[in-house]
């Protein structure tokens, strides 16, 4: 019994979702630690797919508790439709099994427009967020002007944090964004009318966390994003505005990192990125359309096509080291399937320098980064049905096994497809 965090090893979208999904039928409690609506994380059950933005994974197994904890950031409108299609599609969603911290950022309309209008007035220094307002949520929690969860159902304090809040926000809004100021009345309305339908779910998580944590119970903290993502140790400034790693499970929650027993990387065979910043192994070409093909690579939030190339090992490396990566799970191994040659970056040359680790300006170097790649030969097997690596053809054992060697931490997981249950366990995390 021991608790568990399951994280994006690369730039996320790595399949975390149905890793999640996967582990959540041994769990007690599935805590979603950060992120917010940016996030996208699909399952597919039975056929039907269903995307989870701010609800943890957990929420389709009948077992676990699922939370929202303090240091994710919840736009109301959107988890109220989340918790709408999590019944419609037959699931169980209610008090009883499904909490949010009152210390829970709330993402307010402002957010949502400063996020999406800053992208437009600052086009050259554009990051290409998701449009869901989350820096601009982070930014007034850290500037210790936020509207939290827990205010939503005390109507004064919110009233008077409004009042304040939006003679600052609404400078910003009509100086520098040149747009019409927000009415308090109306935001007061708003936010009050979302926060009485969210009112039974709202309560203090962390007690609840760390008494499944006290008690022994399995925990899974369900990451959003990916490491290269994270706000100290990703590409900054093209990363989310959160912390992705491990350590934020633990002060997210409000228990002791101690409980912490495994931290699973979620890798994906080759890599994606949506948004701007660096991706040194980009492909521009054709076969960076077939990765999108064949992988189904498009934004689960915004739709928009994720940019592909080959697996990165340095910056794996690197993830596995900043994030603490205990053990790792290979997803899509079954996309690579028709590749006459796979490839992957085992260190990068800038003007003739090599750099076997990521270079602390790699934003600046980025047009400059010339990858060093290593060659496998490909396989035209479908992996699909393999339940034993030895069913796998001999190529697509080799790279695996050469990548589980370069991590240098146990592989528990491949998963060869998006359905629940494609893939082959070799270890359940919460067990080792
Ligand atoms: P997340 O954000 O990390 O949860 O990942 P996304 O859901 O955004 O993107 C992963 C995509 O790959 C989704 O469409 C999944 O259904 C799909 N997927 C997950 N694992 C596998 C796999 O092993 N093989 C294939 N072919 N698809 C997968
Ligand atoms: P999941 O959890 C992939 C990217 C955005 C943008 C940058 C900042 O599904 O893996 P933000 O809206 O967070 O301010 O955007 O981060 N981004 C993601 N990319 N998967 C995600 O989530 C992402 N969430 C944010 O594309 O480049
Ligand atoms: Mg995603």
């Amino acid at each position: 019994m021991s608790s568990v965090v399951i994280l994006g090893a690369q730039w996320g979208d790595e399949g975390k979702g149905k890793i999640v999904d996967h582990y959540a039928g041994h769990a007690d409690m599935v805590v979603r630690y950060q992120g917010g609506a940016n996030a996208g994380h699909t399952l597919v059950i039975e056929g039907k797919k269903i995307v989870m933005h701010l609800v943890p994974a957990g929420i389709t197994r009948e077992r676990p508790t699922c939370v929202l904890a303090d240091n994710v950031v919840i736009e109301p409108n959107i988890l109220i439709k989340e918790i709408q299609t999590i019944k419609d599609a037959g699931y169980k969603i209610s008090p009883e099994r499904f909490r949010i911290s009152e210390k829970a950022h709330v993402t307010m309309p402002y957010h949502l427009m400063i996020d999406q209008l800053r992208e437009i007035k600052q086009a050259r220094a554009k990051i290409g967020t998701t449009g869901r307002g989350i820096g601009p949520t982070y930014e007034d929690k850290v500037a210790r002007r936020g509207i939290r969860m827990g205010d939503l159902i005390r109507p004064s304090i919110l009233k008077e944090r409004l009042s304040l809040i939006l003679e600052d926000r609404n400078y910003y809004i009509t100086n520098y964004l040149e747009e019409k100021p927000f009415d308090i009345k109306k935001v007061l309305e708003e936010a009050l009318e979302l926060g009485d339908v969210l009112a039974p779910y709202i309560t203090d998580t962390s007690k609840i966390v760390y008494d499944a944590c006290k008690s022994g119970k399995n925990v899974l903290f369900e990451g959003a994003q990916g490491v290269m993502l994270d706000v100290d140790g990703g590409t900054y400034p093209y990363v989310t505005s959160s912390n992705t790693t491990p350590g934020a499970a633990a002060m997210s929650a409000g228990v002791s990192p101690l409980f912490i027993k495994n931290v699973v990387g979620v890798v994906k065979a080759y890599s994606t990125r949506v948004g701007e910043g660096p991706l040194p192994t980009e492909l521009t070409d054709e076969v960076g359309d077939m990765l999108r093909f064949q992988g189904g690579e498009y934004g689960a939030t915004t739709g928009r096509p994720r940019r592909c190339g080959w697996l990165d090992m340095v910056c794996l490396k690197y993830t596995t080291r900043y994030a603490g990566l205990t053990s790792f799970i290979l997803t899509k191994l079954d996309v690579l399937t028709g590749f006459p040659e796979i490839k992957v970056a085992v260190a990068y040359e800038v003007n003739g320098k090599r750099y076997d680790d990521l270079p602390y300006d790699i934003v600046s170097l980025s047009g400059d980064v010339k990858p060093v790649y290593k060659s496998f030969p490909g396989w035209t097997e479908d992996l699909k049905g393999a339940s034993n690596i030895d069913q796998l053809p001999k190529n697509a054992r080799d790279y695996v096994e050469w990548i589980k060697a370069e991590l240098g931490v146990p592989m528990v997981m491949m998963s060869l497809g998006a359905q629940r249950g494609e893939g082959i366990e070799s270890q359940n995390p919460f067990e080792a």
